[in-house]
């Protein structure tokens, strides 16, 4: 792995290593035997648009492992507007010893790879969020085990960068997927067809639906986003109206399996794609999922710029 942009970009195998190393560093961080695996590097952190749980658990997770992160705010570097990305990119790479970005346009963390003397992890764009990919991945093996054949993890509403990273993570690990929300706002035909390939691989069974009570029947896990994302604030009052149908409520849950696990990225925007009761409610796994947020990207430094493969 010489970047991290896309889950789509790894093979299943690659993808378990992934969660199987971020178990092993949650665990030794867990019982205080975490290992300076990244001692002296640095990690330059690009942001575009805002963050909590990006910016402070890659900061945090090169703290553990012995590094430091520099925070670049959306007002320091302006990726494209200062200068072109690929000269940030050519820049950068002198100084730090790997580069986090959060970008609006795909293209841009492409171009910032391309250019790049150090390796590239993509901390969210329009197309994906791969870093909460493996995030919720972690979070899905620790609550329903490792072999996910069968098990049906249901993303209720927008066919966003967040489902993205989703349906590749579902179908590389054999896990069936199903997106449910209003016609319009379906996931971009080219995601799908790789969703389709990766399937195809693993096994998995892949749907998409308007019919929200059909989708959640039998589901494991109810996965739920913002209706309107960062960069898309002037059609949020439009979506709020059309995504009303598709709010993750206890009744919705209730339609699940029993032991169902509700999941959401966060930030929530509680009583409208969330409710407070399943944000606070007996079957929310949301505070881990942040959490997991750290021991994932953890992973992810340690397998792209540590010295040696651990
Ligand atoms: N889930 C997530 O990426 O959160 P932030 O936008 O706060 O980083
Ligand atoms: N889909 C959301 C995720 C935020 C973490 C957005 O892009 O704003």
């Amino acid at each position: 792995m010489k970047h991290f942009l896309s889950i789509a970009d790894l093979t299943p195998e690659q993808f378990r290593g992934l969660l199987t190393l971020a178990i092993k560093l949650k665990e030794e961080q867990k019982s205080g035997s975490g290992r300076p695996l990244l001692k002296g590097k640095t990690l330059g952190m690009v942001f575009q648009k805002p963050s909590l749980r990006t910016r402070v658990s890659f900061e945090m997770g090169m703290i553990q492992l012995g590094g430091q992160a520099l925070y670049l705010s959306p007002f320091e570097i302006q990726l494209g507007k200062r200068e072109s990305v690929a000269d940030v990119s050519r820049v950068l790479s002198r100084y730090v010893d790997g580069i986090m970005a959060r970008v609006f346009g795909h293209a841009d963390i492409v171009t910032l790879a391309e250019y790049a003397g150090v390796p590239v992890i993509n901390g969210l764009s329009d197309y994906n969020h791969p870093c909460q990919g493996a995030a919720d991945f972690l979070t899905i093996v620790e609550n329903k085990g490792q072999d996910l054949k069968g098990r049906k993890l249901v993303f209720v509403g927008d066919g966003n960068n967040v489902v993205t990273s989703l349906l590749f993570g579902a179908t590389l690990l054999g896990m069936d997927f199903t997106i449910t929300g209003p016609r319009g706002y379906e996931m971009p035909p080219g995601v799908w067809a790789l969703g389709q390939k990766f399937a195809a691989q693993s096994g998995s069974h892949i749907a998409a639906t308007t019919d929200v009570h059909a989708a959640v029947e039998g589901a494991d896990v109810i996965y739920a986003d913002v209706w309107a994302s960062m960069g898309q604030e002037e059609e949020a009052a439009e979506r709020a109206r059309i995504f009303e149908p598709y709010q993750v409520n206890e009744a919705l849950l209730a339609e699940a399996k029993d032991d169902v696990i509700a999941m959401h990225c966060l930030p929530a925007h509680r009583g409208q794609e969330i409710t407070d009761g399943v944000c606070d409610g007996p079957h929310s796994v949301l505070w881990d999922q942040a959490e997991n947020r750290m021991h994932a990207q953890k992973a992810i430094l340690v397998e792209l710029m540590a010295d040696e493969s651990q």
